[in-house]
């Protein structure tokens, strides 16, 4: 069925030139982009979007790193989309994702892997609802 889902291009990928890269493969996928704006998050933003991380280890580490820089907010639709964009982000850990997915293509590490997305239609419904309006979805 025709899903919406949630996407972030992070700080690493933003900072390494690849915004580009990364929405060209986007609209090479299928995807209809149905909201995209640049951000800066704050470590409150951070927090509530993270709220299930908030506890564990690697939070700190991963607060720093969402707020260092802008990110791009995306919300993606398309048939199947909360799965197609996982399978095009690859592996959460760059070294682990397939040969051409974005991780694999434009990530560092575990922490700077380039790309966010969401892991369920509870998440992407919660996720695409916390950064986007009514209004700024098109
Ligand atoms: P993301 O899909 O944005 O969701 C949570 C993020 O935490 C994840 O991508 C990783 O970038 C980051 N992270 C850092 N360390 C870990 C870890 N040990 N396990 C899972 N996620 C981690």
């Amino acid at each position: 069925s025709i899903e919406q889902t949630f996407g972030i291009i992070k700080p690493n990928a933003v900072q390494d030139g690849n915004i580009g890269n990364i929405l060209s493969a986007i609209e090479k996928a299928g995807f209809t982009l149905r909201g995209m704006r640049m951000a800066r998050l704050t470590p409150e933003l951070c927090r509530g979007f993270y709220a299930e991380h908030v506890h564990k280890g690697f939070y700190p580490e991963l607060e720093a790193f969402m707020t260092e820089g802008p990110v791009v907010l995306l919300c993606l639709e398309g048939e199947n989309a909360i799965l197609r964009w996982r399978e095009l982000m690859g592996a959460t850990d760059p070294a682990k994702a397939a040969e051409g997915t974005l991780r694999k293509l434009y990530g560092q590490n575990m922490g700077r892997n380039a790309t966010h997305g969401s892991d369920s239609p509870d998440s992407a419904a919660r996720e695409v609802s916390y950064f986007f309006s009514a209004f700024d979805r098109i």
